[in-house]
């Protein structure tokens, strides 16, 4: 049993990590207590307002600020407005003392030594003996910190670097010194993961530490070749984006989000903390020395590597011209190599493409920047990680590669580059060469289904937590089941069998339904439960659209109905299926994707989960029950014993689909019922599976079985009126057409059971009826196809 436990936490500075932390941490179910400066001056507004310093609303003003800057941030730091009541705010003169009634402090303050110094001393006179405390710094040694501080205090304390932002950055770099506690380290290791959902790595005390320290690295050198190749930034930016296995915002569009202050400071450390020959790619170039005293600074100050200019025909982005820092237009490269990485399946053969393309100028920079990157993070391997893997994970969830240095290194091929490299006169760190002369060509080996990667001249095997079911490699070991163009069936181990989706954005089509159908029969005869999930980037994205369209245009009426009706009968197979099937959606459930989900025994969300019934913007009503299920939800939900108002619910229902309104997290889902108190929420990604497959095995254990039959209690025609009311007062406003209001008198008319009587109770199915009737006759609408096309073409909705 572990000692320590975080229920409650203090951050300490609250501008833009200590808010943001703040948030994630409340996000979780944390109560946070987030301290900031307490003000010497009054502002203008406090002062008319007749406030004195010594108003609790001026001492907290900064952290209230921080507090607020939540509410407007964009993508959103909370994961739902509830959040925020998990974080109570203070100032440090006042409340520095309530240290001591947390489990955790973290240290986000600005970026100097002697200032964290200070407050980390201040700290410890009100520390609690067992409180872990941490530091968010970038790159400060953390020994350095604390090195007045007492001993017990420099047990509990290590760095914990978070990055930006924070609820959506995947990586958390754990840095312990050489006094850190082992318990302390392991405990803030699996806190991180299981509690924080992060990918924890832990890193060594170097400046820097792992991902900033090679990613710093690789811009410089990506900026010096630039120069050094008379290449533009737009250039520059066109090869060494996703083409290379990089973020879209590739180089120089990073940069001016970073911000280039922020950047400058970041190399800096390095500079001036660290020796060798790399150490003088870490004086940034003149240029860029120029633009920071200019305040070009990127994003934050309009202008940077960018500036966006207003142009007849809208906004045109320009590009900076290091040699006479003025703006021109954007240039992109385009060479045989690029086009042939474009046409390369997998990253691998793209990098190859490019690599070892002859004279090409845009393979030429890729290998130019690839070459120092790898040579100089095998050089630090064991100084700033013990491993391979860390630094491949750190630079894949803290800067968004694709894959990592070594991971790089194996599929451009080891022994082929290392040759170019000795070859170009290069120095190959020792340990790679006798790595080859030893006769290994990889970093990274599997073997009997088990990976293993190259460490002080062996093969060690990789452990992973047993919560990251790897469905490829489960697919490796035990076989598929079953298998169609759209999904496919998996044994979980255990007596659950997984069904996965691989169509193109996992999209809904015939085959997926029938996979569905297939593994209902096969988990009610031979196994124990049922999970619905995958791993690709979004659960599911709806309906396969261009398929209806198809079917649309070609008046093949009959088909649709076929169709349709095989995904509702797939929906009521979910749900009536006398083994629990638990679904896991993650990211986007749009559409069909959200009516697989909603008829499930349960749900087991990730916490990153956009679920939505958003037909409406393809003219279109959920035609899978989903408007049906949502409805039974929420009824289901409803407190019993108290006299509801039934139309309330329906209307609720009504405007969430003719809103197409999407949760922005699972945290939001439950408050608009798609989810509800019998579902779960994953904060690990990694672990959704899992999570989910333990579902299955809970509701097995406390003897699950199926639901019978529901009757749908039905608002009428009162009800039907009150929905209508809405659409048309939309209309009257000029924010619904004329094609909006026939879909919500299609909407309202299914949600109304065909308006019958208030209070009915009909039959699911006459519901289902209703909703495939009202649906084929949308479908059948011009503007409805209009909608589709443009939706298939565009990738946004059409208003018409
Ligand atoms: P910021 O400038 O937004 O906020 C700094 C905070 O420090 C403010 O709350 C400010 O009131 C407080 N502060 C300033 N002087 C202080 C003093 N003398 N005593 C106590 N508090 C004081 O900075 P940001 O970006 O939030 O950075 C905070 C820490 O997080 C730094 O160590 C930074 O290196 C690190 N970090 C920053 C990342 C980023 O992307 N911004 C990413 C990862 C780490």
């Amino acid at each position: 049993m572990m000692k320590y436990s975080i229920k409650r936490a203090a951050v300490i500075g609250s501008g833009v990590m200590g808010s943001s932390i703040a948030a994630h941490l409340a996000n979780v179910g944390i109560q946070t207590i987030m301290l900031d400066i307490a003000p010497q001056e009054l502002t203008p507004v406090e002062k008319e307002k007749g406030l004195t310093l010594e108003d609790p609303n001026v001492r907290n003003r900064n952290a209230l600020q921080g507090k607020q800057s939540l509410l407007k941030q964009n993508p959103s730091p909370i994961t739902t407005k509830d959040s925020l009541e998990l974080i109570e705010v203070g100032n440090l003169t006042d409340d520095l003392p309530r240290v001591s009634e947390v489990d955790w402090i973290i240290e986000v303050i600005v970026e100097n030594l002697e200032v964290k110094r200070d407050i980390l001393a201040k700290v410890e006179k009100h520390w609690k003996k067992g409180t872990m405390i941490s530091s968010n710094t970038s790159g400060i040694s953390i020994h350095a910190m604390v090195e007045k501080c007492s001993e017990e205090f420099r047990k509990h304390f290590l760095g914990t670097h978070f990055f930006n932002p924070p609820r959506y950055l995947k990586l958390l770099e754990v840095i312990p010194t050489n006094d850190t506690d082992p318990e302390v380290l392991s405990f803030m290791k699996t806190f991180g993961e299981e509690r924080l959902g992060k990918g924890v790595v832990e890193a060594k005390d170097t400046p820097n530490f792992i991902a900033n320290r090679i990613g710093t690295y690789g811009l410089l050198v990506t900026v010096q070749e630039m120069i050094k190749g008379g290449y533009s930034v737009g250039e520059v930016d066109s090869i060494t984006g996703t083409l290379i296995g990089r973020p879209k915002s590739a180089t120089f569009r990073t940069l001016d989000v970073v911000g280039l202050d922020t950047f400058i400071h970041v190399a800096k450390n390095v500079y001036d903390h660290v020796e060798g020959k790399e150490r003088e790619v870490f004086d940034v170039p003149s240029f860029m020395l120029k633009m920071k005293e200019n305040g070009w600074l990127g994003q934050k100050s309009g202008r940077g590597f960018y500036e966006k200019k207003k142009g007849e025909t809208g906004s045109i982005i320009y590009q900076l011209n290091p040699d006479t820092l003025t703006y021109e237009k954007q240039s992109k490269l385009k060479t045989a190599a690029t086009e042939m990485a474009n046409q390369a399946k997998g990253l691998a053969n793209k990098m190859k493409a490019l690599v070892y393309a002859e004279e090409d100028r845009a393979g030429d920079f890729v290998w130019s920047i690839t070459k120092p990157i790898l040579i100089y993070a095998a050089k630090l391997v064991g100084e700033i990680a013990d491993d391979i893997i860390s630094i491949d994970q750190a630079m894949c969830w803290g800067f968004g590669w694709e894959k990592g240095p070594f991971e790089i290194w194996d599929a451009i091929g080891l022994r082929q580059s290392v040759e170019r490299m000795v070859n170009e006169g290069e120095h190959v760190p020792e340990w790679i060469l006798t790595m080859i002369e030893e006769g290994h060509t990889s970093f990274y080996q599997v073997k009997n289904n088990q990976q293993y990667f190259y460490h002080d001249q062996t093969y060690k095997q990789q452990i992973t937590n047993e919560k990251e079911i790897n469905l490829q490699h489960l697919k490796n070991i035990h076989g598929i089941v079953k298998k169609n163009a759209g999904a496919s069936l998996i044994d979980l181990g255990d007596g659950v069998a997984g069904l996965e989706f691989h169509s193109r954005g996992n999209s809904l089509g015939l085959d997926s339904i029938q996979m569905i159908n297939y593994a209902i029969d096969e988990v009610n005869k031979n196994y124990e439960g049922l999970v619905i999930g995958n791993q690709g980037k979004h659960f599911c994205v709806g309906a396969n659209l261009a398929l209806m369209l198809m079917e649309a245009q070609d008046d093949n009426f009959f088909e649709l109905d076929i169709v349709i009706r095989q995904f509702q009968n797939m929906a009521m197979n979910i749900k009536y299926s006398e083994k629990p099937v638990v679904v896991a959606p993650f990211n986007m459930t749009l559409g069909g994707g959200a009516e697989v989900s909603l008829p499930a025994a349960a749900i087991q969300a990730s916490s990153e989960t956009y679920i939505g019934l958003v037909e409406f913007g393809v003219g279109l009503i959920p035609g899978g029950g989903g408007t049906k299920e949502l409805y039974l939800k929420k009824l289901r939900n409803l407190p019993s014993g108290i006299k509801f108002d039934l139309t309330k619910v329906a209307n609720d229902v009504f405007e969430k689909v003719a809103m197409a309104e999407v949760s922005t997290s699972a945290a939001e889902a439950l408050e608009n019922g798609y989810l509800d108190r019998n579902d779960g929420i994953s904060f690990h990604p990694d672990h959704l599976l899992y999570d989910a497959k333990e579902k299955v095995l809970s509701l097995v254990k406390s003897g699950y079985q199926a639901p019978k039959r529901e009757k749908i209690p039905i608002v009428g025609d009162a009800g039907y009126g009150a929905m209508l009311l809405g659409a048309k007062s939309l209309q009257y406003g000029g924010y619904a057409s004329a094609h909006d209001v026939k879909m919500a008198e299609k909407l309202a008319y299914v949600l109304s059971g065909g308006r019958m009587k208030e209070g009915t109770l009909i039959d699911e199915q006459v519901m289902l009826d209703i909703e495939r009737e009202a649906f084929l006759s949308l479908i059948g609408e011009p503007l409805t196809q209009q909608r589709m096309q443009h939706m298939l073409v565009k990738g946004k909705p059409l208003r018409n």
